[in-house]
């Protein structure tokens, strides 16, 4: 079972994956951290982001810079939508999630475009969503509790402009694949959306 897991920053989505993966037995890739990786990897080289050339040679970036904590950061997160806009970029990333993707027993990927580009036959393919005001709040608790310290406003200018970029690209924009389930995580907390994306899996969800 190829489980796909898409949607905006800070929806939900990777609590849901990691707790899918663990739910059913399944090996999970976090699909955002390859790019988060060539965002800081272009910063290391001294590179522009924005730079197509730059940013494909980043892609290069060492594997053990999957495991660094700084790939989290809110400052990656935002070089990591940059880098992502190229479609050279998302090429050459595209082999090593199909990989993992195509994998025997199955797999869970989160990202923005794991239903639509990299495992379109994936089945259940889940968009997880929320609105901006409650995935601003989330991402100030968990910014605050790594010593981080924004506004509130700040943040949901940033998730605009990130949603912004991933949406109206021209390569694989953020968008739900037509056989996705959407579901909406505004009103949900932490176990009701896991239970809920439970239910997605097991063909129980109403
Ligand atoms: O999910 P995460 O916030 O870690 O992703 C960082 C950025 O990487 C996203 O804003 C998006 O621009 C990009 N991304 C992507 N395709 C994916 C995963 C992430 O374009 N499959």
């Amino acid at each position: 079972m190829i489980i796909a897991v898409d949607g905006p920053t800070a929806s939900g989505k990777g609590t849901i994956s990691k707790a899918l993966a663990a739910h059913y037995g399944l090996p999970h890739l976090d699909t955002g951290l390859l790019y988060r990786a060539v965002g800081w990897q272009c910063a290391v080289i001294g590179g522009d982001p924005d730079d197509p050339t730059t940013a494909l040679a980043a892609t290069s970036f060492p594997d053990d810079l999957l495991l660094e904590e700084r790939l989290r950061t809110e400052a990656t997160g935002g070089l990591a939508s940059r880098v992502s806009v190229h479609p050279a970029v998302r090429q050459a990333l595209y082999d090593r999630q199909r990989a993992f993707a195509l994998q025997p027993g199955g797999a869970v990927l989160d990202g923005r475009d794991i239903g639509t580009v990299i495992a379109p036959e994936a089945a259940p393919k889940l968009f997880v969503t929320a609105s901006v005001e409650a995935r601003a709040q989330r991402r100030w608790h968990e910014m605050h509790a790594r010593g981080e310290a924004p506004t509130l406003a700040e943040i949901e200018d940033d998730l605009r402009r990130r949603d912004e970029r991933d949406r109206n690209r021209t390569a694989a924009p953020l968008m739900p694949a037509p056989d996705a389930y959407v579901l909406d995580t505004s009103m949900l907390d932490r176990a009701a959306a896991i239970s809920a994306a439970i239910a997605v899996v097991d063909g129980t969800a109403g």
